[in-house]
């Protein structure tokens, strides 16, 4: 674990303040997509939830745009890197109570404390996916998950395989990978969706206005693809995925 949290103490502590600027613009994105996906789940089974946990909460952007939306009164974070958790305390999100820094095993909070827990874009990021998950599920009575679906042809590609890996991904999964883990963890599935992403996520790296309209055409053909046939395109290339499981024979949350 602790080569692990170097690599994520590091990917916080950019030298480099341009780039520390533009990551961070990069994490507000995808948390307007990622808070959008957990109010949509949230919404399809009318779970109003009073308390939520992020784990794995990096700089505090998902936490800051759920708070923003208004989804619970108390929001708590955790985090395996100290250099990001003292970046998401930094933005004194209204409603967050606590964000500390952990161990990446044990989440330091009691069984059932809180209604909802997110693990956006951490299980692919993890060894023991399994494992973490069931942790979500022992502090929560509900967990939604979001993770890159990269087990498809696009990004089984060498080049992509390779900055996946340099982002830190150890984890390629399909659908049922994630069916299986939220079944491994006593989770019922109840709400799921897949997205394709704007075209703000695929143009953000685009240096210049050529690679600006390959991105804009990119995701007119994505878009395309997956309203035709939304699973066969998550075989082709890469969508992010989101579910909502709860307790596996858990009283359901009262609206
Ligand atoms: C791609 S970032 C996602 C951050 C945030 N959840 C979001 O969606 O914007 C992955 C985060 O997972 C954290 N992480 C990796 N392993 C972890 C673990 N075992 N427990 C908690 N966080 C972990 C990393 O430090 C990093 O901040």
């Amino acid at each position: 674990m602790s080569d692990h949290r170097a690599f994520y103490e590091a990917g916080y502590s950019l030298a480099d303040s341009g780039e520390a600027d533009r990551m961070g613009r990069w994490r507000a994105l995808g948390a307007r997509s990622k808070g959008a996906h957990v109010a949509d789940l949230c919404a399809q089974v009318q779970l109003r939830p009073t308390s939520v946990v992020e784990i794995g909460c990096g700089d505090g952007a998902l936490l800051a745009e759920l708070s923003a939306r208004g989804l619970a009164p108390a929001l708590d974070g955790f985090e395996l890197s100290g250099p990001a958790a003292d970046l998401a305390r930094a933005r004194e999100i209204p409603g967050v109570r606590r964000i500390e820094a952990y161990d990446g095993v044990r989440v330091p909070a009691e069984d059932g404390a809180y209604d909802l827990a997110v693990l956006s874009h951490v299980l692919e990021h993890v060894d023991a996916p399994a494992a973490l998950l069931a942790e979500a599920a022992r502090v929560a009575r509900a967990v939604i998950a979001e993770v890159p679906l990269e087990a498809n042809r696009s990004a089984g590609r060498p080049a992509k395989r390779s900055e996946a890996a340099r982002i830190g991904h150890v984890q390629f999964f399909d659908r049922s990978t994630i069916h299986a883990l939220l079944a491994g963890a006593d989770l019922t599935l109840v709400a799921e969706l897949s997205d394709p992403l704007p075209r703000a996520h695929h143009a953000f790296f685009a240096e210049d206005r050529s690679a600006r309209a390959r991105a804009g055409v990119k995701t007119a053909v994505r878009h395309a693809a997956w309203r035709a046939a939304p699973r066969r395109a998550e075989t082709l290339f890469t969508v992010h995925y989101a579910c909502l499981g709860e307790a596996t024979g858990a009283a359901r949350l009262a609206p």
